[in-house]
């Protein structure tokens, strides 16, 4: 069985109904990564849980070691991962909480350390990122969605913004006037550096909030949170049938 390794974001800092058997603190060439490494089981399966931002919740998007993340996961022997994000939505159809599996990202990030590929090199490295996510973990995902009869939206373009703040109207227009979908923070580089790494990477978004400018609410975190309590249940429900009858 390939060893699989989720990433939780906000609203998922922990798996309810993981048995954790430990909790490893580990350290990387690029520093420690935001949490121990929690390796459980799940559903009679081993997964390894790490939450992106903290075990508390206080590293913003743009603060994370994705670095370390990764290295820590690739290290542990994981070979594939499924990222959880809360993100906003721009298409109509994705609305608070709505899930996606997105199929395409533009990175919009900067001042972000993007690359394992930068000193000591044998010989300057180009990934392939035509595909940014693992076309069979993402079919996987979604037919694990069917099987639980929770509607999934399988494709989609994530907008991946800097961050911390939240996006203006215009900047949501442009977006998608640019072809996105959804827009959150911490897509990029986690995408790229999983690839780098040779993991196999996939997202599950779920929707907080509907961009800037589209909703008649005020974002504020304290609406995010309480509209992610419901989205990281199906989160949550779709993982554990994902581990018990689609991961192999
Ligand atoms: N924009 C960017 N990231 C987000 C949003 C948003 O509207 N909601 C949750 N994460």
């Amino acid at each position: 069985m390939s060893k699989l390794a989720i990433i939780g974001g906000t609203g998922l800092t922990s798996l309810s109904g993981l048995q954790i058997i430990s909790s490893n603190t580990v350290d990387t060439p690029f520093g420690l990564p935001s949490a121990p490494l929690s390796v459980g089981e799940l559903a009679g399966k081993e997964v390894l849980f790490l939450p992106r931002h903290g075990g508390s919740h206080t590293i913003p998007p743009h603060k994370i070691n994705y670095r370390a993340n990764l290295w820590a996961l690739k290290q542990a022997g994981v070979e594939r991962v499924i990222a959880v994000n809360a993100v906003g939505g721009i298409r109509a159809d994705m609305v608070p909480g709505a899930l996606i599996v997105p199929d395409q990202i533009i990175d919009y990030t900067h001042s972000r350390i993007n690359t394992f590929f930068e000193e000591g090199l044998e010989h300057v490295t180009h990934i392939d990122f035509t595909e940014p996510y693992c076309e069979s973990l993402r079919r996987q995902l979604i037919t694990a969605g069917a099987g639980c009869g929770l509607t999934l939206i399988g494709e989609g373009t994530y907008a991946a913004t800097q961050g911390p703040r939240l996006e203006s109207a215009a900047e949501i227009d442009r977006l998608e006037r640019d072809g996105c979908d959804l827009v959150g923070m911490t897509g990029m580089p986690e995408a790229a550096l999983a690839r780098e790494l040779d993991l196999c990477y996939a997202c599950l978004s779920v929707v907080a909030n509907m961009g800037a400018g589209r909703g008649d609410e005020e974002l504020t975190m304290a609406m995010i949170e309480r509209t992610l309590v419901d989205g990281m249940a199906k989160v949550k429900q779709l993982l554990e049938y994902f581990i018990g009858s689609v991961h192999e």
